[in-house]
């Protein structure tokens, strides 16, 4: 018998999909979502990704072995669709027998889907429209996130309410959908899975768990943040479209524009073509996320962070979080 049963009958799907007993995942979050938040999460009845990031195929084999060995739950790996390596990182989810693989970052390309599929793997796919999530649902995605832009990190343009109402009908009776972006607390988690969402996924909230390894400067920024603060970065050159990058505002903010400024001269100069152009502004951003969250350089680094950053005030142990998110979202649908 489920503390939460209303919340949990709702739930049922996706967490049969994870195979964890709440459907809440901890969104991958690179240099965040390691060894600890992730095998925290799986323990405390979630579902924990780990963010493969720009990590090499040997570093993804190490890290998967050391979750492994903090966790007999299942969990996760959330890899970059434009990884150079991306099919040898998929060898090692292979080799490891990882259960669900999420793709991030763009289109799947040509094959990655069957190659995890044939390790008898789960897939999870990202779609910023209705027509591209029917057609990676259609070729081999077993489950969905939508994400809005009030989420922490890369994000699209539409909030998640709107895709919400867009999705959930049209999707939601056949397909596993989890809503992602803004969702603080669980009076909007309980509204989300009434609307057909079988599970959500959270990131900013879980980022300052005690079990998370960001350091304590990054904490403290994400306590002292507002909503406000959570910017999304602005694309300076019209020629070099540049995914935007939900954060906290400081100087790393500014040296984004001049980054986009250089990487925008070397395209005129033709010293580099358009992919490798982004590539250059994503490892950008791995750096920038890496100098905040591991050496805690508030200043210039990337403060990565979503809209709902100003309900994180205080560091919590993640079985809290996640017990509180559900009374939450338990009391809302007994209120109903
Ligand atoms: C610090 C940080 C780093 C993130 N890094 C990644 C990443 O490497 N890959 C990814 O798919 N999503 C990444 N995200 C997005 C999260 O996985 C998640 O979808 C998002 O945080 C959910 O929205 P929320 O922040 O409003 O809870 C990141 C988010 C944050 C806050």
């Amino acid at each position: 018998m489920t503390a939460y049963p209303k919340t949990s009958a709702l739930m049922r799907r996706g967490s049969e999909f994870l195979g964890s007993e709440h459907a809440i995942l901890c969104g991958a979050m690179s240099w965040v979502s390691e060894r600890n938040l992730v095998s925290a999460i799986s323990n405390a009845g979630g579902f924990g990704v780990i963010a493969c990031g720009a990590m090499t195929p040997e570093l993804l084999d190490a890290e998967i072995a050391a979750t492994k060995a903090l966790t007999v739950k299942p969990f996760g790996v959330n890899l970059i669709t434009m990884h150079p390596d991306l099919f040898e990182l998929i060898e090692v989810c292979g080799k490891h027998s990882v259960g669900h693989v999420v793709l991030a970052g763009g289109i799947p390309p040509k094959g990655s889907v069957e190659a995890i599929k044939a390790f008898g793997a789960k897939v999870i796919v990202f779609a910023p429209t209705l027509a591209l999530a029917k057609k990676l649902l259609r070729s081999g995605g077993d489950a969905l996130v939508i994400e809005g832009m009030e989420a922490g990190g890369h994000i699209g343009p539409v909030a998640t309410s709107v895709l919400a109402q867009e999705f959930l009908p049209e999707l939601a009776e056949e397909h596993v959908v989890f809503v992602a972006g803004g969702i603080g607390r669980g009076e909007a988690m309980a509204g989300y899975l009434e609307m057909g969402a079988v599970g959500v996924q959270l990131g900013t909230r879980f980022a300052c768990a005690t079990e998370s390894i960001a350091h304590p400067d990054f904490k403290k920024a994400f306590f002292r943040a507002n909503a406000r603060d959570a910017v999304a970065s602005v694309q300076i050159d019209p020629r070099l479209p540049v995914i935007p990058v939900r954060a906290l505002k400081n100087k790393g903010t500014e040296e984004f524009t001049a980054k986009q400024r250089e990487v925008a001269n070397l395209l005129d100069a033709g010293s580099v073509d358009m992919g490798e152009a982004q590539l250059l502004i994503e490892r950008f951003w791995a750096g920038a996320l890496r100098r905040a969250v591991i050496d805690g350089d508030v200043e210039n680094g990337s403060l990565m962070a979503g809209q709902s950053v100003g309900m994180v005030s205080k560091e919590e142990p993640v079985p809290e979080i996640i017990a509180s998110l559900m009374a939450e979202s338990e009391a809302a649908l007994n209120r109903r």
